[in-house]
């Protein structure tokens, strides 16, 4: 299969420029003016972008948590990623009690065989960490193609700080890069506490549990850690503005803290958990959402290179049957998470190019160039020959509401519902095969279920 794309702006993380591209096969093989290749399919891309495919490194596709599991599959998941040019993701593969690493990249593999619809790799999250756990680091980093572990400060399977700082010597090592969810168990226990003898339970009290401060003083403790040990950490789903001053900070003085953000923390206020007839369940999510102030700081963020990738933390679970029930006595039991994976590239084209927070460049980086190399994923990420052909053919023009019976997701709400975009996929690629198009009124899904692969990324060699 052969597809040749004529004329459109192709947009890289330093520049933009109109040329034709070349797919033959998975691959990009030719970028050039006038390319003549005969082609099975040619397209007109006149007009439009061509950008490397999005990649989501946070994901949480059919968790266990909470009493429930995170409602998407590798299937659904997936399918929403690609109408949402979504082209890979990595997953976190939360490890069981007792597991190996490898038998938890196995499991999780397991669930994805026959149904991934696009590429995906896995994160595995230590929670058992026994000394053979820890020593797995350096095989996972140099065989299983999994040099990243996510590690939580919080919820009952967090992990001590000693456990940190051991996988920070061992990722260094090996080239590896920990993942932290940053907020201070202990204060957020205190502030249950407080609030449960106040009576004070409904959703909007989940924000007040968590301050901003718990995520800031576990920000700075993680990159204590970093210091000490000479090596990195990348911190998950940042949401507040003084999170983002401590990793500035640290990395003033040259220490290796990396952070990511989500659209509903750079996009969503907490004004939300008032939301009327319990609305505010939707919301529930952790770290909770912040102010506008925060809003404005992490979009500063991401330009000043402080926050270098954009990703969802896609966790969905229904409104109605779920939160609501689940946790309607008592904003402790609302499972924690919302969904996201189909909103994130078109989210941040509109609220962030063409509201001119972000550049179309920066746009690409934080969400696809950026992010491959954040995560060794070589072959993806970019428009250039060689590379995998993860494509999005981007109209620029294409007006859509965002609504959720129009959205592919396993869930029964958007935390985005109403929002207005400007721009649109009208085709999306994985490895050269059309997996998603504009119908007219929404995206559709024409790819082969089950096509997805596992992919290997490797280790860092900058240590
Ligand atoms: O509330 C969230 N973020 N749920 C998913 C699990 C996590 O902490 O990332
Ligand atoms: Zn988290
Ligand atoms: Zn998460």
């Amino acid at each position: 299969m052969s597809v040749l794309i004529k004329g459109g702006l192709i947009v890289t993380n330093s520049g933009r420029y109109v040329a034709d591209v070349y797919v033959e096969g998975e691959k990009i093989k030719a970028i050039g003016t006038d390319l003549d290749y005969p082609a099975d399919e040619v397209v007109d891309a006149a007009g439009q972008y061509v950008l490397p495919g999005a990649i989501d490194p946070h994901t949480h596709i059919s968790m266990p948590f909470m009493g429930t599991h995170a409602q998407d599959d590798y299937e659904t998941g997936t399918i929403a990623a690609a109408c949402g040019g979504v082209t890979s993701l990595v997953d976190f593969d939360l490890q069981q009690a007792g597991e190996s690493l490898l038998e938890a990249i196995e499991r999780k593999q397991s669930w994805a065989a026959g149904k991934a619809c696009v590429d995906y790799s896995l994160h595995p999250a230590i929670m058992d960490p026994r000394p053979e756990v820890i020593d797995e680091v350096k095989l996972a980093c140099q065989e299983y193609g999994t040099p990243s572990f996510k590690i939580f400060m919080v919820y009952d399977f967090r992990v001590d700080d000693a456990t940190m700082v051991k996988l920070l010597e061992e990722t260094k090592k090996y080239g590896g890069l920990v993942q932290v969810h940053a907020e201070n168990v202990y204060v957020i226990q205190h502030m249950n506490e407080v609030l449960e003898k106040a009576g004070k339970l409904a959703p909007y009290y989940h924000a007040m549990s968590r301050p901003n401060l718990a995520e800031e003083e576990a920000v700075m403790r993680a990159a204590k850690m970093v210091e000490l040990t000479g090596s990195r950490i990348y911190i998950v789903h940042l949401s507040s503005q003084e999170a983002l001053f401590r990793i500035k900070e640290a990395r003033d003085r040259g220490i290796n803290v990396y952070a990511e953000t989500c659209p509903q923390y750079l996009l969503l206020d907490d004004e939300r958990y008032n939301e009327p007839d319990f609305g505010g369940a939707k919301y529930v999510m952790s770290p909770p959402l912040r102010t506008p102030e925060s809003n404005a700081a992490l979009w500063g963020g991401i330009n000043s290179g402080d926050v270098q990738v954009l990703a969802t933390d896609h966790c969905p679970f229904d409104f109605k049957g779920i939160k609501d029930m689940f946790g309607k006595d008592d904003y402790k039991k609302i499972p924690n998470g919302a969904p996201g994976i189909e909103t994130l590239l078109t989210l941040i084209h509109t609220e962030g190019v063409v509201k001119g927070r972000i550049t179309l460049e920066k746009m690409v980086d934080v969400l696809a160039t950026g992010t491959a190399r954040m995560f060794g994923l070589t072959d993806k990420g970019e428009i250039a020959a060689g590379k995998d052909a993860d494509i999005v053919i981007f109209n620029p023009e294409q007006k859509f509401t965002i609504t959720q019976s129009k959205l592919h997701m396993n869930v029964d709400y958007t935390p985005f519902e109403g929002f207005e975009l400007t721009g649109m996929p009208s085709a999306v690629y994985s490895r050269g095969l059309k997996v998603t198009q504009w119908n007219g009124s929404q995206m559709e899904f024409v790819g082969q279920v089950g096509r997805g692969r596992f992919i290997k990324r490797a280790p860092f060699e900058g240590f």
